[in-house]
């Protein structure tokens, strides 16, 4: 008899229903799996028919043949056991379920005592069940926090083998595990690191609310000891909330990468720090079965790279793709694969090797041409792509001895809040959420300038000689900046402060 059951897999970061089909016929005992499976896949078999005797039911003797399908796609991972061993106990009739096995899907890697071991990627699996109006899921007790996420698909976790075959049958019918993502999504963590902590330096703030408040990338130049790192670690505590939507979005990505580490939801927007020897692959995604890199581990939160010139310079350039298009094809022989990598670009940089070139209070040592090879590891192309560079001086004594407080993340996230609640509303039936992601025609819909800003830009586009990119790229920071100010017109004051974070390519980077 053919039994089919169902299952899923993840290609990228999305799901994949695969039908598990399982034919027992008469014949010498044996056990072939075909469908594109990997490795693990193909040691199912042991752990299956481990798994079956000892949880107490027969396993048939005879001919055992399981397709899975679509036959085109690579079928990775263990998931399987959990399919296979219910479709070879039904098809046998050793069991006879009572539900809807087609409304059904399962999931899972048994150990050789029937134990489930919960399997990467749950969260993509089960937002694809539910999209093929899948009713319900049974799946490893220890995925079924991060299956529950999913509205519309009732979740059955299992411990073992036989819980789910008592299931099935009706004999010992398992509750559906419920899970609240709102209720989830308000146990955001307090951060420890606060821009309270950060003395004067109250431009350098400015740009850091302006950044979060519109997802512009930002760049830090500065000397040594002038507060770079300190600022960036402070980013998270201003950046606005993930909607319910944003959280199931980064959590998928981490669900596919193992990286929950028990956590059921990703609450916080992702902060991706890789040391600066990180490979082009690490850093873009990739490998023989096709992981995310850190620029989709960093989707909807912030990758900062510090000390940027010491990354390899092949590595920076690759990030040109997803800085512009938001996300990474991967190709392999099989398949392409699509990650997504809309995030948010923190940089630091010191002036020169030395770190005190234009620093009034240290002779810099270094010469023209090893300025010039230093800044020159940040291409043209790549600084063109940051909204906002800014200067980091050295703290003043003044500020550093000050008694009187500092504003705390918690006020500054206010106005960002407030300022992303603009966009979110402004946008609600396009395709983008924040002002940094305005494409050329919808800024003439939504960038709205007064007389003076529109002579303020002109100017601007002539003597500082900015590309098209660039030009586009200040019109957006300024919608940002008028949005801080709760202006649905772009005024000059509005402009001209974009303008003011394009300058720094020509004091540092042009003069050599
Ligand atoms: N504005 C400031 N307020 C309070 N402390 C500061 C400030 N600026 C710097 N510091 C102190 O200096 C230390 C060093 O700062 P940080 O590591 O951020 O410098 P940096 O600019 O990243 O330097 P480098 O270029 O060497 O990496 C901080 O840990 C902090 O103790
Ligand atoms: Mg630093």
């Amino acid at each position: 008899m053919i039994e089919e059951i169902f299952s899923c897999s993840v290609i990228g970061v999305n799901g994949l229903i695969v039908s598990v089909e399982v034919d027992i016929s008469k014949g010498l005992p044996s056990f072939s799996l075909v469908g594109l499976p990997d490795a693990a896949v193909k040691e199912s078999k042991d752990r299956v028919f481990s798994a079956i005797k000892n949880n107490g039911f027969k396993y048939p003797m005879k001919r055992i043949t399981i397709n899975l399908a679509p036959a085109d796609v690579k079928k990775e991972g263990p998931s399987y056991d959990l399919p296979i061993a219910m479709g070879i106990l039904t098809s046998s009739e050793e069991i006879k379920p009572v539900v809807d096995l087609r409304k059904t899907v399962f999931i899972g890697e048994l150990s050789l005592n029937g134990d489930t071991r919960p399997v990467k990627g749950i969260l993509p699996m089960i937002i694809e069940s539910r999209e093929k109006n899948f009713k319900a899921a049974v799946v490893p007790w220890d995925n079924a926090r991060e299956a529950s996420l999913v509205e519309g698909i009732t979740i059955y976790p299992v411990k073992k083998l036989s819980d789910a075959i008592e299931h099935v049958c009706d004999i010992n019918p398992i509750e559906p595990y419920v899970n609240d993502l709102d209720e989830l999504l308000n146990q955001q963590q307090n951060f420890d690191l606060d821009f309270s902590d950060v003395r004067g330096q109250l431009q350098v703030k400015r740009s850091f609310e302006i950044a979060a408040a519109g997802y512009h990338n930002i760049i830090m130049i500065g000397p040594p000891g002038s507060g770079k790192t300190m600022l960036a670690r402070r980013l998270p505590s201003i950046l606005p909330s993930l909607t319910p939507s944003e959280a199931l979005e980064s959590t998928k990505i981490y669900s596919i990468s193992g990286l929950l580490k028990g956590k059921p939801l990703i609450t916080d927007r992702p902060f991706r720090s890789p040391h600066h020897t990180i490979s082009k692959i690490s850093l873009i995604g990739g490998g023989r079965i096709p992981k995310p890199g850190e620029v989709s581990l960093a989707h909807l939160g912030v990758l900062f790279l510090d000390e940027m010139p010491e990354f390899q310079k092949s590595a920076l350039e690759v990030l040109r793709q997803p800085m512009e298009d938001k996300f990474v094809n991967i190709s392999r022989v099989n398949a392409t694969m699509t990650f997504p990598a809309s995030f948010l670009l923190v940089s630091s940089i010191n002036p020169c090797p030395c770190g005190y070139y234009g620093d009034s209070s240290h002779n810099c040592q270094c010469s023209t041409t090893q300025i010039k090879n230093y800044l020159n590891k940040i291409s043209g192309p790549l600084l063109d792509r940051i909204d906002i560079h800014v200067e980091v001086k050295k703290a003043e004594y003044e500020d550093l001895n000050k008694s009187a407080k500092e504003e705390s993340s918690i006020s500054i996230k206010k106005r960002v809040e407030e300022a992303r609640q603009l966009q979110l509303s402004r946008y609600k039936n396009q395709n983008l959420t924040f002002n940094s992601q305005l494409s050329v025609k919808q800024i003439d819909e939504f960038c709205p300038m007064d007389k003076e800003a529109k002579s303020m830009l002109k100017s601007a586009f002539d003597t500082m000689n900015l590309s098209a990119r660039a030009y586009h790229k200040v019109i957006k920071l300024s919608r940002t900046i008028a949005d801080l100010d709760k202006s649905e017109l772009i005024r000059g004051i509005h402009l001209g402060e974009a303008v003011q974070y394009r300058s720094l390519d020509r004091k540092y980077w042009e003069i050599f």
